[in-house]
């Protein structure tokens, strides 16, 4: 068993820790130790509380004290996430793909990467360093997702579809095949993203139409 400390309190750190257990459930792999955050919020405690988990600090001050721990960056912002990547050394980063999720032949994940219950990666794909891919999300054959990518529930990258990092595709969305999304770019849910998008906007609607330019980090 290898010892595991989680970065982020929020929504998807619990459900990481869904992942985690179910890894565990077919095979005794992780030991979690707990879960870093430098400013959770009362109720993310109180969550984590009722799951038998507890927050064990900050997060330079956690790395700090669980040298030997993988480590799996929970944060659903893909920005944030980027940030937080470059205070974890490479080899302590841990990939977590649920054994619900469906991964097709000769498709990479690289390390630090969630992949969620349900969630289906076809052939042929590339994900990058710390992507995630929440409950459902699906993404098309010879697909790249560069790292910290974001695939919200229930969303479609469609095959042959490059995406830059650190951009977030939400619920529901849809990217056609081919298209090339800008690094940092948002994708508002149930969006149909129809034509390549440039780096950093926001798409809305159907067919996708420039929201505004924004610096604002969208979380899952
Ligand atoms: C597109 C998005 C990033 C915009 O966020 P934001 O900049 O905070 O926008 P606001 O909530 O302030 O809304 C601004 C306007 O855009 C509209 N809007 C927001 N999201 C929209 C969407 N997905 N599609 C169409 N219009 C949207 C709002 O209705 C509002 O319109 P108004 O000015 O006419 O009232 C966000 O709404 C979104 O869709 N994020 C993805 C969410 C997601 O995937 N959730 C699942 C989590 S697991």
């Amino acid at each position: 068993m290898r010892d595991l400390v989680i970065l982020g309190a929020g929504g998807f750190a619990r459900e990481t820790l869904d992942v985690v257990e179910a890894i565990n459930a077919v095979a005794p792999t992780y030991t979690v130790r707990g879960f870093a955050d430098d400013a959770p919020r009362d109720l993310a405690l109180q969550r984590l509380s009722e799951r038998g988990h507890r927050h064990l600090g900050g997060i330079d001050e956690v790395l700090t004290a669980f040298p030997d721990a993988g480590v799996v960056i929970a944060v659903g912002a893909p920005v944030q996430r980027a940030a937080l990547a470059s205070r974890v050394e490479d080899d302590r980063a841990v990939t977590l793909v649920h054994p619900g999720a469906s991964i097709g032949s000769r498709t990479t994940i690289a390390a630090g990467s969630v992949v969620c219950a349900g969630a289906l990666v076809s052939t042929n794909v590339r994900i990058g360093r710390h992507g995630h891919l929440n409950p459902g999300a699906i993404v098309g054959h010879d697909s790249v997702l560069d790292d910290a990518v974001s695939v919200n529930p229930g969303a479609v990258v469609s095959g042959d579809v490059h995406i830059e990092a650190q951009v977030l595709v939400g619920a529901n969305a849809v990217v056609l095949q081919g298209l090339r999304i800008g690094e940092g770019a948002t994708i508002g849910a149930a969006a149909c993203v129809t034509k390549d998008a440039p780096p950093r906007v926001t798409l809305v609607g159907v067919p996708a139409r420039v929201h505004q330019t924004t610096g604002k980090s969208h979380s899952s």
